[in-house]
């Protein structure tokens, strides 16, 4: 069995203190329409943190007039692109200021590592929201050509109202994924986080108003996804929906918006990543490489590395080294800052966990280490390895979203490229080699949004994020994200008596 920590008495560690419950609308804390409530629940005990006002039809109508008032109207979209640029830079400050408490918001409510909040989500907001500020002020079009006696200027524009339905793995990460080119381009919208955890967007609203972002330009309405979710895919004021999720619901948002206003969509739908390991690779660095691409945030990451290929003339060694890292990866209390591995966020989670590894038992792959529970209450599962696995078996081909590896045997480069590609996914992927032209060859044969060589996890608000297949379309991060968030228009005008025509 992994190593349990058994640190996990609610006392030993800071416990964040909950100020923000309610919906946030047009500037204000409001109570929700029907003034029902939902709870959010620490997963660390299956324990009530504290009961949120649950958004509805009603409140996402009241919070997308107000977006569209801010768009139609108010200051946001008309103010330059510098200024926009400026608040966005006192709202990073804001939260530099309370790092510390939003990763503790964001521990509790996913159980996430508390120091990799600290060291990693909460920095990769500030990260997020500066490097956007600063595309705030060079958004534009061009010149353009246009034969005859006129000449023409494409301007790019926000493109209004935007719903962002966000996921529960990286509350903040994703909050500010969307939320900040959004800003950015002048757009006003509507944030729907997760339900299983609403807490820390909460705090950035409260945050963005302290920055001065005028009012009605960012809601947040907490709710669920077949309420409050659907109300704001299908409405006939919201211009774009950004989504993060399951694929099943992605075909949801797209019918919502075929169905309604023809809303652009943009999707991100998880994977199913291979990580490849050839020959040459220093084995002990590719063990860690593999233990972080589908251990860390428990596997509660969409590019997780869940599909390990290792060539034939290490594998043994490196089954033996990754069996061992495995179980020496410590799985408890996420505010204990020796723990490596929290609690899956939920109980459905860790149901739905535990039931594809019993699935990959019935298929007829070799379980090498962990596959049950641990700990004596909360969500907690073992560092899971399964060995000869197909890639027609269901653990190769869902994603399971939990700390589950599957290896694979393999001979030659052409059989690698071949297999990994045999996924409907298309998110990312990872090669570990020190030869360059395999590197090569792979980088450009997978067909994957994001690849790294011999290194995984590498992100930065600069390198577009997204999916090939049906782990979706459209791009987080880069300048590219921008374009989500703009319209293009063009401007013609005739030219008379020019000498030159
Ligand atoms: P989900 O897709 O149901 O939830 C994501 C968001 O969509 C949440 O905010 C939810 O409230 C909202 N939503 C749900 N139904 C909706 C609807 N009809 N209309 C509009 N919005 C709706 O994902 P869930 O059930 O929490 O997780 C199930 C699986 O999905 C996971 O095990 C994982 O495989 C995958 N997933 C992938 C993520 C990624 O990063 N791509 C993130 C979260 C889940
Ligand atoms: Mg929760």
């Amino acid at each position: 069995m992994a190593n349990h920590s058994n640190g996990s008495s609610k006392d030993s560690f800071t416990i964040p203190e909950i100020k923000f419950t309610k919906l946030f609308i047009n500037g204000q804390f409001v109570d929700s329409f029907s003034g029902k409530t939902f709870e959010t629940i620490d997963p660390r005990s299956g324990e009530v943190i504290a009961k949120m006002a649950e958004g509805d039809v009603e409140d996402v109508n009241l919070a997308v007039k107000a977006a569209r008032e801010a768009f139609d109207h108010g200051k946001w979209p008309r103010m330059s692109g510098y200024e926009r640029g400026r608040l966005m830079m006192k709202f990073a400050d804001l939260i530099e200021e309370h790092i510390e408490e939003l990763a503790a918001l964001d521990s509790i409510d996913a159980g996430k590592l508390l120091t990799m909040g600290k060291i990693v989500d909460i920095p990769s907001c500030i990260h997020l929201l500066r490097y956007y500020a600063g595309a705030a002020d060079k958004i534009h079009g061009n010149t353009l050509k246009v034969a005859g006696e006129y000449q023409g200027y494409s301007l790019k524009e926000p493109i209004g109202v935007v719903g962002h339905i966000t996921p529960w793995n990286y509350p903040s990460t994703m909050f500010f994924l969307k939320v900040s080119p959004a800003l950015a381009a002048g757009c006003t919208m509507i944030v729907k986080p997760a339900e299983q955890t609403p807490l820390s967007a909460l705090f950035y609203a409260h945050l963005a108003k302290q920055a001065g972002i005028p009012d009605g330009v960012l809601n947040v309405v907490n709710g669920f996804g077949s309420t409050a979710g659907a109300a704001l895919s299908s409405h006939m004021d919201v211009d774009k929906i950004s989504f993060t999720g399951s694929p099943e619901v992605g075909r949801l948002i797209m019918e919502a918006a075929a169905k309604s206003n023809l809303k652009t969509v943009s999707l991100e739908l998880g994977g199913k990543s291979p990580l490849i390991i050839f020959d040459d690779a220093d084995v002990d660095m590719a063990v860690n490489l593999a233990r972080l691409a589908i251990f860390f945030n428990k596997g509660e990451i969409c590019v997780a590395g869940s599909r390990v290929y290792v060539q034939e003339g290490i594998y043994d060694e490196f089954v033996k080294k990754a069996v061992a890292s495995a179980k020496s990866w410590v799985v408890g209390d996420p505010f204990d800052p020796q723990v490596q591995q929290g609690p899956q966020v939920n109980k459905t989670q860790f149901e739905r966990v535990l039931r594809y590894i019993e699935h990959g038992k019935r298929e007829g792959a070799t379980l090498l280490t962990g596959g049950k529970p641990c700990g004596e209450k909360g969500y907690y599962i073992e560092p899971t390895i399964f060995a000869d696995v197909k890639e027609d078996m269901l653990i190769a081909q869902d994603e399971i979203f939990g700390p589950v590896m599957s290896l694979m045997k393999f001979k030659t480069i052409e059989e690698a490229i071949e297999r990994a590609n045999c996924t409907r996914y298309g998110l990312a992927a990872g090669i570990v080699t020190k030869d360059l032209n395999i590197a090569n060859r792979v980088s450009r044969s997978i067909r994957a949004g994001t690849i790294w060589v011999n290194c995984y996890f590498a992100f930065d608000p600069d390198c577009p994020f997204g999916g090939y297949k049906m782990s979706g379309f459209g791009r987080d991060q880069g300048l590219d994200a921008m374009e989500k968030y703009l319209q293009v228009k063009s401007v013609i005008t005739p030219i008379y008596s020019s000498p030159w025509l």
